[in-house]
């Protein structure tokens, strides 16, 4: 009886004391953008209109070299969040979810809750669906069910008007006006109330995730936001690289659906979009960006700078016509390449601090468990006891805290993206093939310098790749040719230096 009382004490202390421990930890604000490539002002982009995300950066760490582990919403988020990498997690699409399709990995979010923190989950961290079990990881990742707008409903909906006729339509270019929208409203205001709300009376500490559903396609926007984008900065054409894997090529099928382009009549697989309607494609998702920029204006003056870490970052980038190309769905640096805001309130800056060495979206997770105190993750390895709790990726903390150039180090970071086959198709979608579907993986390793890709045969039963059958491959030195036009591979003088990056390739991806 004794013995039984002394336990029940132990344990009534030792919660206590863990919840004392926990209020003197930082909140956290993670702010998610949707297929952004990372298009500020402040980071010299003189076309962009964005003067809250300057703000954020002109006291905060900017990792400028971060890369998606796979340019695709779900895949993306999930390998971000449980830091693992698609091919463990064995998301290359939006059907699985990990817990019970690979492994009961922990997610950033979980962390944060498991370690006394209040999690809140508003609008789209987790991709929505069945790649989060249709709860975003609730009850895992957080303390209440997502706040998921009620206008997200008509996102595919026809909402948007031509000139000159009085009908709806499913366009990508839709820029409106909100009073005549559904419910007067649209879903990321709706998201910013929200969090807005929630930043009023929060208890803390608090883990508090608000991913913008902007500026993913279609651009539906209040339409004052076009003011700020003259459509004569935005002419500008790009060329299909002629020396391009087949395999390589998106052919953009999802923007090819909407109203607006379909009557455009764009070649199949390979385009062009018309120069005209390619510069409009690029105002508007500009417009987009600045739209999200004042939303985000809103809840930065909700929070408290003194206590909170403020993250903000995105799944992965967009192709915004370079190679031809549209929207993501590709391994290239446009698609890949994400921008990362890390606001550090032990370590505000008084000027944006930029560290150029080469990361991974997997490694967000156990920096921010570093910057917050929180125990921190160790490396995944078969040994390892608790394997479910573990990184694939690395703490990028003491960048932070090293007051020297950090950059010349050897870096580097891996992509993936699945394909169907060879040649881009509508049916299977080449964009985005579900598992069963996939025949092709390629992967990819970027250096400093260099970009390596090479796509491979894979089986989508077994997960096994071979390398022995290889459909196509690319190199890019980024030094004269950041754009990616011209494929290196074939060139004897880089023979070596392709072989080299290919065997870590395979090394990593056996
Ligand atoms: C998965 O992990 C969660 C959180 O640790 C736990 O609550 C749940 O029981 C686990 N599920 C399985 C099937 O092991
Ligand atoms: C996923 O959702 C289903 C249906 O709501 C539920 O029965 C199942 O337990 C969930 N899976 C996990 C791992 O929680
Ligand atoms: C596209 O094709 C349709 C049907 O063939 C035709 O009516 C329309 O004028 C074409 N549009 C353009 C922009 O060429
Ligand atoms: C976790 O470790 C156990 C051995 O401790 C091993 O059997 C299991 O395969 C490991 N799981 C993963 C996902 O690595
Ligand atoms: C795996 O992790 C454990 C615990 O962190 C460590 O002791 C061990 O050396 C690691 N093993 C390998 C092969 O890295």
């Amino acid at each position: 009886m004794k013995l039984c009382i002394f336990v029940i004490i132990v344990v009534n202390f030792n919660t206590n004391w863990f919840a004392v421990a926990a209020t003197n930890r930082p909140n956290v604000v993670f702010i998610m953008l949707d297929d952004f490539r990372g298009n500020i002002r402040a980071l010299g982009d003189d076309l962009a209109v964005t003067p809250n995300m300057d703000a954020l950066l002109s006291k905060s760490f900017y990792f400028s070299s971060v890369f998606a582990q796979q340019a695709l919403c779900a895949p993306s988020r999930n390998s971000m969040l449980t830091s693992r990498r698609p091919d463990t997690i064995l998301t290359y699409n939006f059907q699985h979810y990990w817990r019970t399709f690979a492994g009961n990995y922990t997610t950033l979010p979980q962390y944060f809750k498991e370690n006394g923190y209040q999690t809140e989950s508003i609008g789209k961290i987790f991709h929505h669906g069945p790649s989060s079990n249709k709860t975003d990881d609730y009850p895992y990742s957080w303390s209440n069910p997502t706040f998921i707008p009620s206008t997200q409903e008509y996102r595919n909906r026809p909402v948007c008007k031509n000139q000159g006729d009085d009908e709806l339509h499913r366009n990508l270019l839709c820029p409106v006006i909100v009073k005549f929208q559904p419910e007067q409203t649209l879903p990321d205001i709706q998201s910013t109330e929200a969090a807005k709300e929630f930043l009023m009376e929060a208890q803390e500490p608090f883990f508090l995730g608000i991913g913008f559903y902007k500026p993913h396609i279609p651009f539906k926007f209040p339409y004052e936001y076009l003011k700020y984008h003259d459509i004569n900065n935005f002419r500008k054409d790009f060329l299909r690289p002629f020396d391009l894997p087949q395999a390589a090529w998106n052919p953009f099928n999802d923007l090819r659906d909407r109203d607006d382009v379909k009557s455009l009549n764009v070649s199949y697989p390979f385009g062009p979009i018309p120069s005209e309607f390619a510069a409009k494609i690029r105002q508007h998702y500009y417009a987009s960006v600045t739209y999200i920029d004042s939303l985000l204006g809103e809840i930065l003056k909700m929070i408290d700078f003194t206590n909170t870490i403020v993250v903000l970052t995105s799944d992965h980038g967009w192709s915004c016509g370079e190679h031809g190309e549209w929207a993501k769905y590709s391994n290239y640096e446009v698609s890949l390449r994400v921008p990362l805001i890390i606001f550090d309130p032990e370590r505000p800056q008084s000027k944006m601090r930029r560290i150029n060495s080469i990361a991974e979206l997997i490694d967000v997770f156990p920096t921010l468990v570093d910057i917050a105190g929180l125990p921190k993750v160790s490396k995944c390895n078969n040994t390892l006891e608790d394997n479910l709790t573990c990184t694939e990726g690395k703490s990028l903390h003491h960048k932070m805290l090293n007051d020297e150039e950090n950059n010349d180090d050897n870096e580097v970071a891996f992509s993936q993206y699945p394909r169907p086959g060879t040649y881009p198709t509508k049916i299977p979608d080449s964009d985005q093939p579900k598992l069963r579907e996939i025949k092709i993986m390629g992967y990819t390793i970027r250096t400093k310098r260099f970009r390596y890709t090479a796509w491979i045969k894979f089986n989508n039963k077994k997960f096994k790749r071979n390398w022995n059958k290889i459909y196509g491959e690319e190199l890019y030195d980024h030094d004269i040719d950041d754009s990616e036009n011209i494929n290196l591979v074939h060139r004897a003088e880089f023979r070596q230096l392709k072989n080299q990056l290919k065997e870590k390739l395979m090394k990593k991806f056996p």
